[in-house]
């Protein structure tokens, strides 16, 4: 019997991660799942079928080591993320720094060295980035702007390798009801959040399929056409008036 597909997902103790996590271990897959929180890495693991390794993408140290125990490697699915949801001048630079370095310099980190490994099996690299790396988003604006990174880079990154045979796919999902947006910022946006289960399934398809680039959902299509016809400084405003206190 050929071995099963060893993928890595990480941010996989919640939301998107987890439930992608689930669904690939559901279809046989091994997974290694990483996140900080120890007790629901624990409890991915006794569904079976994923492996759990604590990792702060936070820690280039603990990043290094993690990569290094991997071996061989099929899959990378790069979904850990934060955002911070309030006007930009009542952040500070250690949250900004904290969120670049989560959604944009571990991934880059892990990509280097779990390159080699994916060399050797064709092996696939998913980028879960965001509709607001499609489109501007006041109030969440260092986010965007990690995501805008990440559409950017997977994209071009996808034509540099696919001599290779290692294959990139970008994932821009819309606003997701997870822990991300359970927060006070985010409340009166509830009814348009997606099932995480449905987007999961998307982001599978994603990885089955690998197109340069993905969005789930029908309005969300719609919103990031809009975004290549329209002015982005107006579809910027639009989405101010979305998330404006005042
Ligand atoms: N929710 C949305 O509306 C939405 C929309 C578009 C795109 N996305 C993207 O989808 C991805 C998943 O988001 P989600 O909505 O599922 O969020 P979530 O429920 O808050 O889950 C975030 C995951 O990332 C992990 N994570 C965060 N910081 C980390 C760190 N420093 N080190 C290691 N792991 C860390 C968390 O694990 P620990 O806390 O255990 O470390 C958790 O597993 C993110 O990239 C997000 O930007 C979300």
């Amino acid at each position: 019997m050929k071995n099963p597909s060893k993928i890595l997902v990480t941010g996989a103790t919640s939301g998107l991660g987890r439930e992608i996590a689930l669904q690939l271990a559901g279809r046989g897959a091994h997974v290694l799942a990483t996140g900080r929180r120890v007790q629901r890495l624990a409890e991915l693991e006794a569904k079976g079928s994923i492996t759990g390794y604590q990792l702060d993408m936070n820690d280039p140290d603990a990043i290094e080591a993690f990569s290094a125990q991997l071996g061989s490697l099929d899959g990378l699915i790069l979904n850990a993320g934060v955002t911070f949801a309030d006007d930009f001048e009542s952040g500070d630079y250690a949250t900004d720094a904290a969120m670049v370095q989560t959604n944009v310099l571990a991934n880059l980190q892990l990509i280097r060295l779990c390159l080699p490994a994916l060399t050797a099996t064709k092996g696939c690299i998913l980028l879960v980035a965001s509709l607001g790396g499609l489109t501007p988003v006041p109030y969440q604006s260092v986010y965007a702007g990690t995501k805008a990174f990440m559409v950017n880079f997977g994209l071009s990154l996808r034509e540099e390798l696919a001599p290779s045979g290692v294959r990139v796919s970008v994932f821009a999902p819309g606003g997701i009801k997870t822990e991300m947006t359970d927060i006070p910022a985010m409340s009166h946006l509830e009814k348009n959040l997606a099932p995480v289960a449905e987007v999961a399934k998307a982001a599978l398809k994603a990885y089955d399929t690998m197109p340069a680039l993905s969005v789930p959902g029908r309005e969300n299509k719609l919103v990031a056409a809009a975004g290549k016809l329209l002015p982005r400084g107006f579809m910027a405003r639009q989405a101010a008036k979305l998330y404006r206190k005042d």
